[in-house]
């Protein structure tokens, strides 16, 4: 227990490795934390620091298990509020549930709201976060939100590895400013691919029906916000290869990779997968990406935000 320090960061499980970069790259301490589990399956958390008048950065992603990583994130508040924090920051490098910002039929949640309100409710003066959904989320927070992104770290990247001479593409209309804000980044002056995607709401399949520009001969970098089954990049890359693209590289931010979307990846003609350190990847899906995968970490977008 460590009583002259003023701020910890306190690791939730869902990203300790973040937890562990992001306090040596602020220098504020890792605090002790002990997360444990009844045998009914309920969270239980107690912190092992003196709370009362002090800053705590809590560190969650909200990945798979979400529903269980947002309950421990509300549980690790809660009990830095009843111990009298002076302030508690969400650190939330993905925000699971953003990708439901809208009541897309009727009759369903407006589920980002939900658990925004879980997270205000429990106790969060604000959040700091990376690469939403979509901007809109910004707009449902009462606290303050710092909204980064990882677009520049990916430009240099880019830049670095291929030169200037790339041509960006959105896999779907939704991802057009932020393709356009990734090619300025580049250096270029904004034109970009756009594939005409659409995917069904109620059974979740694709249609991809094309692209705007010719891709002939062209190396691709495509951006996008989240890499979930891959069904998206997937089939992106088989439209760009039959459509004659050179090479495609993807840059996406969040590496949820659920099911076998890292063997189908493996598998596939995409050249490079560029991600962020938002979401951990195991072994086996790292063994089975092999060079294919580049993971930029981003804890130096987070550390200028907070306060020893
Ligand atoms: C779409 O709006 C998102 O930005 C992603 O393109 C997409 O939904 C990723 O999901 P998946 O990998 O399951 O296709």
């Amino acid at each position: 227990m460590s009583l002259d320090k003023k701020s910890f960061i306190i690791p939730g499980s869902s990203n300790s490795e973040f937890a562990k970069n992001l306090s040596k790259k602020s220098k504020i301490p890792l605090g002790q934390v002990t997360i444990g589990r009844f045998s009914n399956g309920e969270a239980k958390v107690r912190i092992e620091e003196e709370i009362y008048g002090k800053t705590f950065y809590v560190v969650q992603s909200l990945s798979i298990p979400v529903d269980e990583n947002i309950m421990e994130l509300c549980l690790l508040v809660d009990a830095l509020k009843r111990g009298g924090a002076e302030k508690i920051v969400a650190v939330i490098p993905w925000f699971g549930y953003g990708i439901q910002d809208k009541v897309f039929m009727p009759g369903e949640a407006l589920s980002s709201k939900v658990v925004i309100d879980f997270l205000e409710t429990v106790g969060i003066h604000s959040l700091i976060t990376l690469d939403l959904h979509s901007d809109n989320i910004v707009g449902f927070f009462e606290v303050p939100v710092v909204h980064l992104t990882a677009i520049p770290l990916f430009a240099r990247y880019i830049l670095e590895k291929y030169g200037k001479k790339v041509l960006v593409v959105s896999p779907d209309f939704g991802g057009a400013k932020r393709a356009r804000r990734f090619a300025k980044n580049l250096g270029q002056s904004g034109v970009i691919g756009i594939i005409d995607k659409e995917r069904s709401l109620t059974k979740g399949n694709l249609v991809l029906r094309g692209i705007n520009l010719d891709v002939f001969g062209k190396t691709i970098v495509l951006i996008d916000d989240f890499i979930s089954t891959g069904d998206t990049l997937l089939e992106t890359v088989k439209l760009l290869t039959n459509a004659g693209a050179k090479k495609i590289i993807a840059c996406i931010t969040h590496p949820i990779l659920a099911k076998d979307a890292a063997e189908k990846i493996s598998k596939s003609n995409l050249s490079k997968l560029i991600v962020s350190d938002s979401i951990i990847i195991t072994k086996e899906k790292k063994q089975l990406l092999k060079k294919k995968l580049a993971i930029i970490s981003t804890v130096s977008l987070f550390s200028p935000y907070l306060k020893l």
